[in-house]
């Protein structure tokens, strides 16, 4: 049987997840794709750390061995920050290969460019673990919905946040200490600032905007507020009423503008999103044709950010990845205002 050669840049709970889901179930991607997926080689920052790798991978820290090897289908990015990982992928396009990446951040910024570059190439992006971790919402918007007008969409984007919100109300834990198992789960970014201030879900909403929507609005016009001021005591009082805190992303249609939040909000048990707990997100669609629909399931973690990658993997290699929707933004690469700038 003929193989597809992969690469996977960072090995971290995402990247080492994806590596043991690709062993774990080699005959499901073999009866499906009619090719043995390998792994050829593992991009990590540091070289001296303890990994559970066995074959013949390049493990290296140098992204450039990577290019050179002789055989390379497909590089599966799951490291953190804008760069160097945009540079990475755009020279694995200009190599030849699909690239599929969970990096909202960068993904957000330079997602565009990256479909632009790849059609040109005649290769695909899969960014599906981009949005709500294990939740299939990139394929549903992009692929299953594209006649239906999208009119708004709801969503908990960032399982951080509610499994703090969940963790401060059901256990009495502080916020601190939620954050810690969060972290210890390995659901946080490795900057947390960027889950519990907002910005994670943020650039989920923007990535969710763009393709469905085809477009997003202008990043300065969006309220982004994180879960940092919703104390114990406030979700005490809430809960005394029948209510729960929940971060909750909105995007919605003002006449022909765009418009986009992403903030703390108390719902009664009649919202859809009341029951989604812990580090579970839900994605609420309403569009013309089908109504209402919610998606609902893990949001982070391991084995729910692999399954996406995964689901990639066979999409790209079939060339079935959501783009044109993607396509018709403009492409601004706007800064966000007060953009947390890491040290
Ligand atoms: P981790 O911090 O656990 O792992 C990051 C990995 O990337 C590490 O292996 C690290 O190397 C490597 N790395 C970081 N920077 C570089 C670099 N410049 N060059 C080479 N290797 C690098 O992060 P996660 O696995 O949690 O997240 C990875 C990406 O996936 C992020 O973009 C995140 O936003 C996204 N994501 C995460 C989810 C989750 O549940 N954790 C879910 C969905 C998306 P080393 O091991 O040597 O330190
Ligand atoms: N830190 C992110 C979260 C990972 O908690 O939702 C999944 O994108």
């Amino acid at each position: 049987m003929s193989v597809i050669n992969v690469a996977i840049l960072g090995f971290g709970t995402v990247g080492e997840g994806v590596y043991r889901t690709i062993q774990s179930h080699s005959n499901e991607l073999a009866a499906e794709l009619g090719k043995e997926v390998e792994v050829a080689a593992v991009l990590v920052r540091n070289k001296q750390k303890p990994r559970d790798i066995s074959g013949n991978v390049l493990l290296t820290t140098d992204f450039e061995e990577i290019l050179q090897l002789p055989k390379l289908d497909v590089v599966i990015e799951c490291i953190v920050d804008k760069d160097p990982t945009f540079s990475y992928l755009k020279k694995a396009i200009q190599r030849g290969c699909h690239i599929i990446t969970a990096n909202k951040e960068m993904f957000a910024h330079h997602g565009n460019e990256l479909i632009e570059l790849a059609e040109q190439h005649q290769v695909s992006v899969g960014f599906e673990a981009t949005v709500a971790g294990g939740i299939p919402v990139i394929q549903t918007l992009g692929q299953l919905l594209k006649i239906n007008r999208v009119q708004r969409i709801l969503g908990i984007l960032n399982g951080t946040s509610n499994f703090i919100l969940t963790e401060m109300r059901d256990k009495r834990q502080s916020f601190a200490e939620s954050l810690l198992r969060a972290q210890e789960n390995g659901y946080a970014e490795a900057d947390p600032t960027n889950d519990v201030e907002g910005y994670d879900a943020f650039y989920k909403t923007m990535i969710l905007s763009r393709l469905a929507f085809g477009e997003e609005p202008d990043w300065r016009d969006v309220e982004r507020v994180g879960i940092t001021s919703i104390t114990s005591e406030l979700i005490e009082a809430a809960q005394n009423l029948g209510l729960r805190f929940k971060h909750i992303a909105s995007i919605w249609k003002s006449g022909t503008r765009i418009q986009a939040s992403v903030k703390p909000v108390l719902v009664g048990s009649e919202h859809p999103f009341y029951h989604v707990e812990g580090v579970e997100n839900a994605v609420n669609v309403k569009s013309d044709i089908v109504g209402e629909i919610t998606l609902q399931g893990p949001g982070a973690g391991m084995y729910p950010t692999a399954s996406a990658i995964i689901e990639d993997l066979v999409h790209v290699c079939q060339s079935h990845v959501p783009k044109s929707n993607y396509l018709k933004t403009s492409g601004e690469d706007i800064e966000l205002k007060n953009e947390h700038q890491r040290e």
